[in-house]
Formats: C-alpha cells, sequence, structure tokens
C-alpha cells in the first residue's frame, strides 16, 4: 500500500542540509548536477541532454509534489534531490497493508563521499516514520552502485531480495532491494 506524500511547503532542516519542494528558479542548479555524465546512467536514467528537459522534469517534480530538492545551509545551492516514489506494483504484496514508499536520492557529482545523502536520507526517513506514520521504506540499487549500497547501509536498511531489471542502458542487470520498517513487529 502506497503511504501518502503531498509536499505543501514542508522544510525538513538537518545539521548542513535542507529538503523542500522544487522551486522554478532551482532549474539552473539541476541542469548542473543532472546533466553530468555518470550520475543518472546509476539511478538508472540518462544525463539531461539540455536545459529544457531538466525544466521539464522540473515542473514534473513540482507537479507530483513528492521530490524534495536537496539545498546546502551554507550557501543555498541545490546540490540533490530526495523523493519518495510509489511502491511498485510487484512488490505490494511483500507490504500486505503496510504503507510505505520507495526511497530514492541522486547528488551531484560535485558532491561525492561527503556523507550528504546519508544525512538527508536520515532526515527524511524520520520524517516519514515519526511524522507520517509510514510503515516501511525501501531502497534498491544496481549491483554496481556501491556508493549507494553503502548509503542504505548506514541507514539501517535491511537486504530484502534481488532480482534482474532492463536498465536505460540496454543492459539487464542485477538489483539489490532493501527494506526499512518503522517499527520492528511490522516486519511483512
Ligand atoms: C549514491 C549517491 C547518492 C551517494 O551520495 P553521497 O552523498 O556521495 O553519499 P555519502 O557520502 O552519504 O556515502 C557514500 C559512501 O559510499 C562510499 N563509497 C564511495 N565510493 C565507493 C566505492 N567505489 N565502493 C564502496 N564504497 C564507496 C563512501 O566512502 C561513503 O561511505 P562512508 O561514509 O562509509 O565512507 C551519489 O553517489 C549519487 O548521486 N550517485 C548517482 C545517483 C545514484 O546512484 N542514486 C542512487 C540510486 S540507487
Amino acid at each position: 500500500m502506497n503511504a501518502e506524500i503531498t509536499l505543501n511547503g514542508e522544510i525538513l532542516k538537518s545539521e548542513r542540509l535542507i529538503l523542500r519542494s522544487w522551486k522554478l528558479n532551482d532549474l539552473k542548479d539541476f541542469y548542473e548536477y543532472a546533466s553530468v555524465d555518470g550520475v543518472g546512467q546509476m539511478a538508472d536514467w540518462m544525463p539531461h541532454k539540455n536545459i529544457e528537459e531538466s525544466k521539464e522534469i522540473l515542473l514534473h517534480f513540482i507537479e507530483t509534489k513528492n521530490n524534495f530538492a536537496i539545498e546546502l545551509v551554507e550557501s543555498k545551492k541545490v546540490i540533490g534531490s530526495i523523493s519518495l516514489e510509489l511502491c511498485k506494483e510487484e512488490f505490494k504484496k511483500d507490504f500486505k497493508n503496510l504503507s510505505g514508499r520507495e526511497l530514492g536520492y541522486v547528488i551531484s557529482k560535485d558532491y561525492w563521499n561527503r556523507g550528504y545523502a546519508t544525512e538527508a536520507a536520515k532526515a527524511l526517513i524520520d520524517y516519514c516514520f515519526k511524522e507520517k506514520g509510514y510503515d516501511y521504506l525501501y531502497c534498491s540499487h544496481l549491483e554496481r552502485n556501491y556508493k549507494s549500497k553503502r548509503v542504505i547501509e548506514k541507514c539501517n536498511f535491511t537486504f530484502y531480495r534481488e532480482f534482474d531489471y532492463d536498465t536505460v542502458l540496454n543492459t539487464r542487470e542485477k538489483v539489490l532491494m532493501y527494506v526499512l520498517y518503522n517499527k520492528q513487529e511490522e516486519r511483512a
């Protein structure tokens, strides 16, 4: 079952980050990181070819209201995004009547390995479990995505299952899926 998420001006704060709704004037920062080779491919999307493509996707983020911009407290620069995606149809039966979402994230390549994805994920997990009462969150990564695997481990997700997946690069790859429950007794 999908948990509800409709961002209406919510702002989540952590030590170095602000998670907030996307705005149209984030376009420059968004295009800057989303157009870089080697970023989107790890999350199964291709680098943006031009700023118009970024604008279209940004408008979609604003409309769907399930995707936070990750802004640096210090510089106000947007360095990534973190989202609460709909639970994929094929996994719904795994979670029975529990409510939750899939966690997804991306950080600008210029800012990798400084703990930002983990910090953002922990802030959002806290919000989902403590304020929104979600029962679970799940997260998955391509087998070769060691950085994302590490973020998932640092957020205390538990390995759940693996499956084969057809990627945007036209490869068939192994994906590892992990789950984090709000309360241990709610394990499906
Ligand atoms: C995955 C991603 C979000 C991580 O962001 P980040 O801010 O660099 O993450 P963090 O700094 O919180 O953690 C990264 C961890 O990966 C580790 N790491 C980096 N390269 C690694 C490698 N080749 N093998 C193993 N671990 C690696 C880092 O050391 C760090 O762990 P540590 O804190 O224990 O040292 C970022 O790389 C990214 O945006 N990638 C492209 C999009 C993507 O993959 N999204 C996720 C889809 S599932």
